[in-house]
């Protein structure tokens, strides 16, 4: 499902709303509502909307649990670091007490920071299999998604909830949720805007299958719902809309 908006502030403002109606209706339905969230650049805003005055009274902020769809694997204090970011943004603010945030821990090699993390998801959630309320993502503009990226091996994973990812051309290590996971997720919502994501907004959307090139297409919740939350500009080059 599309929601195409005419600028980021009217996007950001739908997504706020659509994120706090999931937690109402997680909290009421089972008493908690546990959200992965997207790092990078875009959600910011999206955070700091959520803890602001207008929003942050909405939500029973005591029943959320919070999780990373992606971490880069640098130090808890590096700028780059998806956690810190939502920390400043949302954590903070709002007073989350750190047994509500489950962080992948850098300190670990990669792959170990993956098993740990695993481990956090599968003692958080009762219910096998895991299963978000919502899992929240951005899009590259090379159509990667979480830290799911092109030509990876994570793209085949169908076992693992959490698994590390060495990017060669980047050299670097980023810990990712898997696509089988995500999928099982009850709501997954896109947060994508700006016209340098148009074209692979374009071809997740509209190319043919080619998961290995276009990663966000293996996103297909089993049975959830996925939205993608988009401005003009990164819905510009969308046949159909
Ligand atoms: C990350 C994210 C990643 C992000 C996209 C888009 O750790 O970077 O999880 O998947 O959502 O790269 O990033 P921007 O919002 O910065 O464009």
């Amino acid at each position: 499902m599309q929601h195409i908006y005419k600028n980021t502030d009217e996007l950001l403002t739908a997504l706020a709303g659509f994120f706090i109606a999931s937690a109402r209706k997680a909290i009421s339905d089972n008493g908690t509502f546990s959200v992965a969230l997207s790092g990078g650049s875009s959600p910011k805003k999206l955070y700091e909307k959520l803890a602001s005055a207008d929003y942050r009274d909405q939500v029973d902020w005591s029943k959320v649990y919070f999780f990373f769809g992606d971490e880069r694997y640098v130090p808890a204090d590096d700028p780059d670091n998806n956690a810190l970011m939502a920390q400043k943004a949302l954590f903070e603010p709002l007073n989350i007490p750190e047994a509500q945030v489950y962080r992948v821990n850098t300190s670990l090699s990669p792959q170990e920071a993956a098993a740990a993390y695993a481990r956090s998801i599968k003692e958080h959630f009762t219910t096998e299999p895991a299963r978000f309320d919502l899992v929240l993502l951005g899009l590259g503009d090379d159509a990667h998604t979480a830290s799911l990226f092109p030509g990876t091996t994570v793209l085949q994973e169908q076992e693992a909830t959490a698994k590390s990812v060495y990017l060669k051309d980047k050299d670097v290590y980023r810990i990712t949720l898997t696509a089988p996971l995500i999928n099982l997720a009850r709501d997954i919502a896109f947060l994508v805007y700006g016209a340098t994501k148009a074209a692979a907004v374009q071809q997740v959307l509209e190319a043919d299958k080619n998961t290995a090139t276009y990663p966000a297409q293996l996103i297909q919740p089993l049975y959830g719902n996925v939205h993608w939350f988009l401005d003009e500009a990164a819905a510009a080059l969308l046949i159909n809309k």
